[in-house]
């Protein structure tokens, strides 16, 4: 079976102070849930707060730290930029590779996160690859093809191994901070397409390993809905992650669908 995940997006938001603030408040709710059944919980801070919220997950209280983005090359003249091996030297597990801000605001490619995602398991972490159609192309009755091309360049040359363990978020761009959800099983169906893609370009048995989430106005009163659909193996959320009691109601409607599965 695979292991739901809960991961939070904190996009442009927090300072050090705030960040460790609310990875606190998040440990102190989930302490006593069973390790068993609560899902893999991440959360992506800003690169300026990622050590510090690294300090206090140190002592293992079951939440993973993912960063927001990352450059694909180790190190050199790429004035910004922050590479995967340093990320890894701060405990950060995940990295979301393609969130369509960045597609969309700083013109980032599917050539660019094929890069970003090979690099990512290269250095043996995990990469949460997003795609997803804009309005106009879901209007236009494009977002299998838009979708399927997006996750095939995403993933070329990757290992069946290396396929097996990423994560895919699949996030329609006109669902993402609008408070617009897209329908739960409209959004399973796109997700057992993105799960039949990596089957064509790699196995099935990758096909059945790699987690795929759903991403876009995730709240407490669609967890539930969005858990219990076949594909969806949890929730890539922005948000509904900066609060806490939201946060920590995400991970308990996963522990619910899934214990009653
Ligand atoms: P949202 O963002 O939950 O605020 O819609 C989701 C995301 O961008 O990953």
């Amino acid at each position: 079976m695979r292991k739901p995940i809960i991961a939070g997006n904190w996009k442009l938001n927090k300072t050090v102070e705030e960040s460790i603030a609310l990875v606190e408040d998040i440990k102190v709710k989930i302490m006593d849930f069973d390790k068993d059944q609560i899902p893999t919980v991440i959360v992506s801070p800003v690169f300026t707060s990622l050590k510090s919220v690294a300090d206090i997950l140190e002592h293992g209280q079951g939440i993973y730290l993912g960063a927001q983005d990352c450059y694909w090359e180790d190190s050199g003249a790429f004035t910004g930029e922050v590479s995967v091996p340093m990320l890894k030297d701060i405990c950060v597990t995940y990295i979301i590779a393609g969130h369509s801000e960045r597609r969309q605001y700083f013109g980032e490619t599917d050539e660019a996160v094929n890069l970003k995602a090979k690099a990512i398991l290269a250095h043996g972490l995990i990469p949460i690859i997003c795609c997803g159609e804009t309005l106009g192309q879901r209007e236009a009755g494009q977002t299998d093809e838009v979708v399927k091309n997006q996750v095939t360049v995403d993933l070329k040359d990757l290992a069946e191994e290396q396929i097996a363990k990423s994560v895919i978020a699949y996030e329609p761009v006109w669902a993402i901070g609008t408070g617009k959800t897209c329908e739960s099983r409209e959004a399973n169906r796109v997700i057992k397409l993105i799960r039949d893609t990596v089957a064509e370009i790699s196995s099935r048995d990758a096909a059945d390993k790699i987690r795929i989430l759903y991403g876009g106005s995730v709240k407490p009163s669609t967890i539930e809905e969005q858990m219990s659909q076949s594909d969806i193996d949890g929730a890539l959320v922005g948000g509904a992650s900066l609060k806490a009691e939201d946060f920590v109601q995400l991970i308990k409607g996963t522990m619910l669908i899934r214990t009653s599965k």
